[in-house]
């Protein structure tokens, strides 16, 4: 029997049902404190901010303020959530390639700490937002740097034609965004964000961010005349999904950050003050488990199906990405595995395959299957495809767990429904 910070998995299915998404709460302030004590420089200001986008709800933007983590939202939604967790506003990031005027309006109104201007379209829809205001705000500018990291196609976001950022290619639309930023008395331009894929392996790929990021902010203030203080790196840090991941651990690849960024940042003068990672992932996925409940299984001329009570529809990455997970049967897992099992949903869907091959001890019908390392961006890129409702998540702590998200109900998914009169 297999337990999920000191609960067994039998009693959380029992108490909560299933699907059924499972935090290690211990676990998460563990790598936010890995993140928060390695990343720091004598000779540089540093800053963490937690990746919203990987798993957000008000319990977790919570658990970030009492780590002392900033936080990134990449639209009102999830600025929302964070507000009404009682997040200070001073310490939210606003990222995303079109944020939309009134999604701008309500940062600033809120009091919003940075704002990521990714464009140059942005730029001056922020400045008159800004004026009409008279909401002061502080601004990087997201550039791309043109770096390919080894990554799914979908999640690469820097190689030159990106839709994210502006390329260090394009520096003539680089300085009239700047220069439109600068022109407004309320805009505080503080520097450059970039951010160059998710589920990196390489320290590389983080390296080469630096030397170009840190080059081209000292061709700006040296060339020409923009100052500049601040570079942030965005996230990407890989987690361990499958044995064949091995992941830089956090403390090292801080360490690597740190010394390259203070490097390059004397190579250049010593003129930037402060920098920033945005780290999502590294920070829940493995923390987070997903436990179904076996349903039938099926063979077929070519495969063994084993079926279970959710799918695609709250874990879409294995059919979006071929994203490949570990899973083990609860109460087996001294069992040799004596069967290669498709694992599959319940959508109405052919690809709606959570783990093409894995080898388990024979399945049947009730057992509990537990998905490992599902915690980033599986309850976040959640659908209620097929009607499906969203599973419950449940925090778990020293052998207490508390639902922070409760199970969507029939009821729920007629929540947005304008009755009909005749
Ligand atoms: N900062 C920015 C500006 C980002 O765009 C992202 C992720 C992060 C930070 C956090 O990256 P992380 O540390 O989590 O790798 N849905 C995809 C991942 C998309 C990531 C998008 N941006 C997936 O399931 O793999």
């Amino acid at each position: 029997m297999s337990s999920i910070a000191g609960i067994p998995v039998r009693e959380l299915a029992e108490r909560y049902g299933t699907p059924l998404m499972v935090y290690d709460e211990g676990r998460m302030r563990a790598v936010m404190r890995q993140y928060a004590e390695s990343f720091r420089s004598d000779s540089l200001l540093t800053a963490v901010a937690y990746a919203s986008k990987a798993f957000l709800c008000k319990a977790m933007a919570r658990l970030c303020a009492e780590e002392g983590l900033y936080l990134d939202v990449v639209s009102g939604g999830e600025l929302f959530t964070a507000l009404e967790a009682g997040f200070d506003a001073k310490r939210i990031g606003f990222h995303g390639n079109n944020k939309s005027a009134s999604e701008l309006r309500f940062a600033l109104s809120a009091g919003i700490g940075e704002v990521v201007v990714d464009s140059l379209a942005e730029a001056g829809l922020l400045k008159s937002l800004a004026d009409e205001l008279q909401a002061p705000v502080h601004v990087l500018l997201r550039v791309n740097p043109g770096i390919e990291a080894h990554t799914h196609r979908y999640i690469v976001t820097a190689h030159v034609d990106s839709k994210f950022g502006i390329s260090l290619l394009n520096e003539a639309e680089i300085l009239e965004t700047i220069r439109t930023l600068r022109s407004s008395a309320q805009i505080t331009f503080d520097g450059l964000h970039a951010h160059i894929g998710s589920q990196i392996f390489e320290k590389d790929a983080f390296g080469e961010e630096i030397r170009k990021l840190f080059a081209f902010a000292a061709h700006l203030k040296n060339d020409r005349g923009i100052s500049m203080d601040t570079i942030d790196l965005g996230g990407g840090f890989a987690a361990r999904y499958t044995a064949e991941d091995a992941p830089i651990p956090t403390e090292e690849i801080c360490r690597y950050i740190i010394g390259a960024c203070e490097e390059a940042n004397e190579a250049a003068g010593g003129f930037i003050r402060r920098i920033l990672i945005e780290p999502g992932r590294s920070i829940v996925a493995e923390a987070g488990s997903t436990v179904y409940t076996v349903g039938a299984c099926k063979t077929t001329p070519g495969r063994q199906y084993l079926f279970v009570d959710g799918g695609m529809s709250d874990n879409i990455r294995p059919a979006l990405y071929q994203a490949k997970y570990d899973a083990f049967l609860d109460g087996k897992e001294d069992e040799p595995a004596v069967c290669h099992y498709t694992v599959a949903g319940k959508c109405c869907e052919s690809g709606d395959i959570l783990i093409d091959d894995i080898a388990l001890p024979g399945a049947q019908s009730g057992d509990l299957l537990v998905m490992k390392t599902t915690g980033a961006y599986g309850y976040s890129m959640a659908s209620n495809y097929n009607r499906l409702g969203l599973p419950a998540v449940v925090f778990a702590e020293n052998g207490a767990a508390r639902v922070v998200l409760r199970r969507q109900t029939y009821r729920d998914l007629l929540y947005l429904e304008e009755e009909e009169t005749k």
